[in-house]
């Protein structure tokens, strides 16, 4: 099984995806791909969420690994892995989710956003949480007081990224992957400026990789 560090280091940037319509979704994700990412996290936010993912597992391109996010009980996680949803993400530690992904052999990356909770999140073996909201809860200099404390827990910051700090997130020595909605707008999903998406997540892609190399 892969874990949800494995996909974390994959990805390195993980758009956070949220799809009104389930036609958007495949242009989108080639989008995505295009431009380097082909780790997606679909939300389960709207009507078409499910519908996203199953016309993404549908479509089996062989490399992509597709996530549901925002799963907040078992019955979600479920119908998500049903969908094709091959590793679920929370904002926060969802216990049923994850004795859900535990019985299941589901990738799971749950959410912290205090250190006890990272603490917590640890001891019950995972090495890899999402910290979220990043940028209310102290942005890269919550992270890095998290690293000097728990070195071997990797994290993938969201909320409140943005092109402007994405490079302040992924020079912090814990962050493996750096998450959001920024690089997949609504008004671009919207209007299918496809495009756009395709020259953010590469750009993206690029201020991580190079933020690492000099750190
Ligand atoms: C998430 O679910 O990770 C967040 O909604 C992403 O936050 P952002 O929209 O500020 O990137």
């Amino acid at each position: 099984m892969t874990s949800a560090l494995a996909i974390l280091q994959r990805a390195r940037v993980m758009p956070v995806v949220t799809i009104n319509r389930v036609e958007e979704a495949k242009p989108l994700a080639d989008a995505l791909e295009q431009g380097g990412i082909d780790v997606v996290e679909v939300t389960l936010r709207t009507d078409a969420s499910l519908g996203a993912l199953e016309e993404l597992a549908k479509a089996g391109h062989p490399t992509r690994m597709l996530g549901a996010g925002t799963v907040l009980s078992a019955e979600q996680a479920q119908a998500a892995v049903a969908a094709g949803a091959e590793f679920l993400v929370s904002p926060g530690m969802v216990e049923e989710v994850h004795a859900y992904c535990r019985q299941h052999g589901v990738p799971y990356l749950p959410g912290i956003a205090t250190v006890t909770e990272a603490l917590s999140a640890a001891a019950l073996g995972y090495d890899a949480v999402k910290v979220f909201p990043a940028g209310s809860v102290g942005g890269p200099r919550f992270l890095e007081a998290l690293a000097s404390v728990l070195p071997n827990l990797a994290v993938c910051p969201t909320g409140g990224i943005n092109a402007d700090n994405l490079a302040d997130y992924a020079r912090v020595a814990n962050v493996v992957c750096v998450g959001g909605s920024w690089i997949v707008p609504q008004p671009e999903i919207r209007q299918g400026n496809f495009q756009e998406i395709n020259k953010l997540s590469e750009k993206s892609l690029k201020v991580v990789q190079e933020a690492k190399r000099l750190a």
